[in-house]
């Protein structure tokens, strides 16, 4: 691999090397930074500097020692000028001491460079760093309280985040941000890594991804590309022409809107036309819309001669949030909804809110339904940044930086819960808060009265409501939530179904997972119960509280 350059910067100027585009890896104590950025120097031919050791070289005794001796403040102080001038080397990876950017003047030297986040968890981190003498790793609640505290500085700094393992990075993770620093996406966009079998896969987000697919094209072969018919009248030029850019687009098939599109009858139609277009196994397909298009053009590639690559472009906000990460493909059948599917994990998401300028308002609302969901299970500071937040529409409109965040944040909690439960067997679950009702409501009418986001917005009063009953949730958190939802114009109470029917679809879905019980529930924001079990006389007892008088 080539090694990162500035295309900004002459070549004759003094310095050039000391000034090329580095790879800076940071974050927590613990996280594995030195290792990752020794491995990344080894690709791109150069040697890793690693702050926390240069540090120590020039104090002439360990971090501990000054730290304990000299106070904090001192500490911060060298750290910086060491780091400033690290900068200024030639080497092309560098591994930051976890506190170091705290500093200002270290952030601001930081922006031509690509800092890559290491992102670890408290619990591996504390593992990693209790017997290691650091200073700030002492006392586990402190530990637990300033890795809390130190997350948002890393994400706003980092164009890139990786996430950690015990057994280190990712290699093709590691891989896809040299690429990704290479290719120059504009500063906006930042690659999430998210983990998954079989590899793991970059997702780009942020204003201006759409037109980074050409330059970031994850997979050899040709590009086919299947889209909703009314984003592509909206946005199909756009994908065109970064798709020159990169594979170009060998042929185009257009779906009509509407969840009664994700049918076997039009998978067929979708793959024949594929076949026509004479798409091979070498090849991939883009998928251009919001969930319904992801659900069905994800499973036509995890079926098409036994599989090819997908690569998202999420244009609605559920589908931004939710439905085009984690690999969860399929179609519905009148019998219940997603009935035939396939686990089809991406090669690649593009998720650029800029798409949502177009997205009629009852679809922002819709949508808002799946925002506040992920924010429920999440809870912290995700769900205090969904509370602050104007209604949906306004949001898009007045700010835009502010509604970006949240949708990062809602992908960052998802692929956060997929990577941990692939295949749906345990915490997975947990994402379906809310959905057990909602599924039940859009098969019992017939997938035409409700949006998905608005069963959605209805299933998280019936799964609140059950909550405390069941698990003695506060019942602020229902009425915050019932607020919430119908400040965005999103409904809470239904009609159009009766009980027996509703209860009818709920009871064949609980068959359908061996008689699992399958109701999540919250204990609290942020704690989530997945496999409660809650009878048909409970379910009832609710239905009939939230159904419309
Ligand atoms: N696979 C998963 O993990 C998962 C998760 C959540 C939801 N889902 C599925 O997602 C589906 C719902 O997705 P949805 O709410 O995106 O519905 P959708 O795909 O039907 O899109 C909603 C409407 O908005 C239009 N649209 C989309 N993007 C637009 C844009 N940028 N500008 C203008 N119009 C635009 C579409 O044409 C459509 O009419 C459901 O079928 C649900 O089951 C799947």
């Amino acid at each position: 691999v080539a090694g990162v350059s500035t295309e900004r910067r002459g070549g004759n100027e003094p310095g050039r090397a000391a000034r090329r585009r580095k790879l800076v890896f940071v974050g927590f104590m613990g996280a594995g930074k030195s290792r990752a950025a020794r491995r990344a120097a080894e690709r791109l031919g150069g040697e890793a500097l690693d702050t926390d050791k240069l540090l120590e070289a020039e104090l002439g005794e360990p971090i501990a020692s000054f730290f304990d001796r000299e106070g904090e403040a001192a500490f911060r102080e060298r750290e910086e000028a060491l780091v400033l001038s690290a900068l200024e080397r030639s080497s092309p990876v560098l591994a930051l001491g976890g506190g170091a950017l705290v500093s200002e003047r270290v952030r601001e030297r930081l922006e031509p460079h690509l800092c890559v986040y290491v992102d670890v968890d408290a619990d591996l981190a504390w593992e990693r760093s209790q017997d290691s003498d650091r200073p700030l790793a002492r006392d586990r609640d402190a530990f637990v309280r300033l890795h809390a505290e130190r997350r948002p500085l890393y994400e706003s700094v980092a164009q890139a985040a990786l996430p950690a393992r015990p057994e280190g990075v990712e290699e093709s993770a590691l891989e896809a941000a040299i690429t990704f620093a290479d290719a120059r996406a504009p500063a906006s966009v930042r690659m999430i890594w998210a983990s998954a079998s079989g590899g793991g896969y970059p997702v780009y987000s942020g204003p201006g991804a759409l037109d980074a697919v050409g330059a970031l094209w994850p997979v050899r072969g040709r590009c086919f590309t299947v889209a909703d018919e009314t984003v592509h009248a909206l946005h199909g030029e756009r994908l065109e022409r970064t798709l020159a850019a990169g594979p170009g687009a060998a042929a185009t098939i257009t779906v009509a809107p509407g969840e009664r599109q994700k049918s076997l009858a039009e998978a067929e139609r979708v793959l024949r036309a594929l076949a026509r277009a004479g798409m091979e196994r070498s090849d991939a397909l883009v998928a251009l819309g919001g969930g319904v298009l992801g659900d069905l053009a994800g499973l036509c590639a995890a079926l098409y001669q036994r599989g090819v690559p997908v690569v998202h472009v999420p244009t609605s906000i559920v589908a931004q949030v939710d439905s085009a990460y984690g690999g969860k493909t399929g179609v519905d059948l009148p019998e219940g909804k997603n009935y035939v599917g396939a686990f089809h994990q991406p090669a690649a998401v593009f998720t650029d809110p800029l798409l949502l300028s177009t997205l009629p308002v009852e679809e922002l609302r819709a949508g808002y339904g799946e925002v506040l969901k992920t924010a429920l299970i999440a809870g912290g500071p995700l769900l205090e940044r969904v509370r602050a937040l104007e209604p949906i529409e306004r949001a898009l409109e007045l700010v835009p930086d502010r509604l970006g965040e949240v949708i990062e944040g809602c992908l960052r909690a998802k692929i956060a819960v997929v990577a941990e439960d692939e295949r749906d067997r345990g915490v997975r679950a947990s994402l379906n808060l809310g959905h057990t009702f909602a599924h039940a409501l859009e098969t019992a009418t017939e997938y035409s009265a409700y949006r998905h986001g608005e069963a959605v917005a209805i299933g998280l009063v019936v799964a609140l409501s059950m909550s405390e009953r069941k698990l003695g949730l506060n019942d602020s958190v229902r009425e915050e939530v019932v607020a919430l939802l119908r400040e965005n114009g999103l409904p809470t109470t239904f009609s159009g179904a009766s009980t027996e029917e509703l209860l009818t679809v709920a009871a064949r879905d609980k068959k359908r997972r061996g008689g699992a019980s399958n109701f999540v529930l919250l204990r609290s924001p942020g704690d989530v119960a997945t496999e409660c079990d809650v009878s048909e006389q409970e379910l009832s007892a609710v239905i009939e509280e939230v159904r419309e008088r």
